[in-house]
């Protein structure tokens, strides 16, 4: 690991109430890896962001808990890592203002979520200006703890850029370096930067409804394994299929752990010689195996929540003590601390 590392930052948005297995290869587990080799990590669940979507308050309440025990079954630490809710901790609001001032109206308007709305046929007068605002709110998460880097999928470089930007035009309005640059922290590979949906085109995403979830019920994961489409192009069991770009292969590389039924599996599909129900079946397995000790280890939590409860105290109040330092520096920088 690059030596330099001393702190890194990243968040994810509970707006569905349960992560997938894009959230988990393209995020999670470099999160849970990272814990072990940086100084200080700092992951939260970012609840205010997920307000541009989530206007129901026991959806809400629901995906936030089920989010935090996601994360705590999948394997973060709190003792190695600072794990908080993104609205506890106030100065992620605070500075949120103050950052919308160094970037400009243009270069939101340039920004993919605020893009992509309107592409969907959304009316520019009805889009929220929580969704316009929504990577002022991303940079501030980030630039409050100085981090070298930004642990995340491909889906969110362009807000850590807009975060670089940010930090720059501060550096150099305030003749600073008082912002380092945060890096994004993105895995070289696109089958794990941006992990396919289920229809084998688009990324995986809860909103686009083509996910493989990680603690939904047995049967509802067999079905959503069951749905994935493979080679299009291949109507019988007995044609030679491809495996290169198949999302049922993609999925149990990362998911199986048995590579000899893995081979085999490409092997025969390869050659015509294996039904989809087969190489589906055995990924369903895999996926099983693979989540075995997190989906015990979540049913445990749920039972145990004023230890969830404590966790999240702990972590909001080094969250708040780390970035209220950063607040006041920056308002002594600009021209907001003194008394009078
Ligand atoms: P969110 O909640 O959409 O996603 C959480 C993390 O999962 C990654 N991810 C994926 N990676 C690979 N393939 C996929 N199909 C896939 N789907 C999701 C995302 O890239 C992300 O790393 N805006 C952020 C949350 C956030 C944040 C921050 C992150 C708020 N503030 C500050 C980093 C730093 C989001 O909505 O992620």
């Amino acid at each position: 690991m690059d030596s330099r590392i001393k702190t890194v930052v990243s968040g994810i948005t509970p707006s569905g109430n349960m992560l997938h297995i894009g959230n988990y290869f393209g995020a999670i587990k470099p999160h849970l890896e990272l814990q072990n080799e940086v100084e200080y990590a700092y992951y939260f669940i970012a609840d205010l962001h997920a307000l541009t979507t989530v206007k129901d308050k026991a959806v809400l309440e629901n995906n936030i808990k089920n989010v935090i025990l996601d994360y705590l079954a999948l394997g973060l630490d709190p003792e190695k890592v600072v794990f908080f809710r993104q609205s506890q901790v106030e100065s992620h609001s605070e500075l949120a203002v103050i950052l919308a001032n160094y970037i400009s109206y243009g270069q939101m308007q340039r920004m993919h979520a605020f893009k992509d709305k309107l592409q969907d046929g959304e009316v520019v007068e009805n889009i929220n200006m929580g969704l316009f605002n929504y990577p002022i709110l991303m940079a501030a998460d980030i630039l409050l703890y100085k981090p070298y880097g930004v642990p995340v999928g491909e889906d969110q470089r362009q807000h850590i850029e807009l975060a670089r930007d940010i930090a720059e035009n501060f550096n150099r309005i305030y003749n600073t370096e008082f912002f380092p640059l945060p890096i994004p922290m993105i895995d070289k590979k696109k089958e794990i930067s941006k992990v396919v949906g289920t229809d084998g085109v688009r990324k995986m995403s809860k909103s686009l409804g083509n996910v493989i979830g990680i603690f939904d019920d047995e049967e509802v994961i067999r079905k959503q394994i069951m749905s994935c489409f493979t080679d299009p192009t291949r109507i019988k069991a007995t044609d030679p299929g491809k495996v290169e770009g198949n999302p049922v292969f993609i999925f149990h590389d990362l998911l199986n752990d048995n590579l000899e039924e893995v081979q085999d599996l490409k092997d025969r599909y390869t050659k015509g010689e294996v039904g989809d129900v087969e190489v589906k079946e055995k990924l369903s397995n895999a996926h099983l195996r693979f989540f075995k000790d997190a989906r015990a280890k979540r049913i445990i939590l749920e039972r145990d929540m004023e230890l969830v409860m404590s966790i999240l105290m702990n972590g909001k109040e080094k969250a708040t003590n780390k970035s209220k330092e950063t607040i006041d520096n920056i308002k002594e920088i600009i021209g907001l601390s003194t008394s009078i």
